[in-house]
């Protein structure tokens, strides 16, 4: 496979939301899509993505007892980012792939900003020292109400980590902030409602897609 070419090098794509909105199954539908329609796609994800990376978040995301202050948090999360776009999104975008990656910079302004705290335009400033030019080309921002969303992480029944054990209001200033961002940049960011079923949803992200692509 890989046979189908696109016009433009390569497509970054990313997907983004709060906890338990189902991102982690509409990517790998979608790259499995792809993949039968012949495009060569690369499925990653932030914190991570890349061995460095990778490493840089079991040390985030690893301690129930340590917690990192989000400054720290988000200058660890920007080496990560840098790693990851070095070595693994840049290249495969030069060669002409669809890169699909599970949260990215919109993760930061949201988690670290909004709900953390951080000032957002620090951030911003952040992101073009860190990583330039570099922007997705579509975002879709999975989208559920705060109560099931927290009800989807409860009933996991994994050990949660240190981002989803946070509180109701934590919950609430992240969909606060994806929507916020989302209204800021209609050229690229698209809200998703995902209450609704695997499929129904999968069917708009195709259909977005297609048409991104057209
Ligand atoms: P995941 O559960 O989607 O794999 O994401 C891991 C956690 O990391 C999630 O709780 C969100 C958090 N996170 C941030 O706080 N800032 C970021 O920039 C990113 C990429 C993730």
């Amino acid at each position: 496979m890989g046979h189908q070419k696109i016009d433009k090098k390569g497509l970054f794509i990313t997907f983004e939301g709060g906890e338990g909105a189902g991102k982690s199954t509409q990517i790998v539908k979608l790259r499995e899509a792809l993949e039968n329609l012949g495009f060569d796609v690369v499925q990653t994800r932030e914190p991570g993505g890349c061995p460095e990376a990778e490493q840089i978040r079991d040390l985030i995301l690893g301690s129930a007892q340590h917690h990192f202050d989000p400054l720290s948090e988000t200058l660890l999360l920007y080496a990560a980012r840098y790693e990851h776009v070095k070595k693994k999104i840049q290249p495969a975008l030069d060669a002409g792939k669809i890169v699909l990656c599970d949260r990215f910079a919109d993760s930061t302004l949201v988690y670290q900003g909004y709900a953390g705290g951080l000032s957002l335009s620090l951030l911003e400033k952040l992101y073009t020292l860190v990583i330039g030019d570099l922007k997705p080309d579509l975002t879709f921002v999975l989208d559920l109400p705060i109560e099931v969303s927290a009800e989807r992480t409860q009933s996991r029944g994994l050990p949660q980590d240190r981002f989803e054990s946070k509180d109701i209001d934590f919950h609430r200033r992240l969909r606060k902030g994806f929507l916020e961002l989302a209204q800021q940049h209609p050229e690229r960011m698209v809200v998703i409602d995902a209450s609704r079923t695997i499929e129904e949803i999968f069917q708009q992200i195709l259909k977005l897609f297609l048409t991104k692509l057209s």
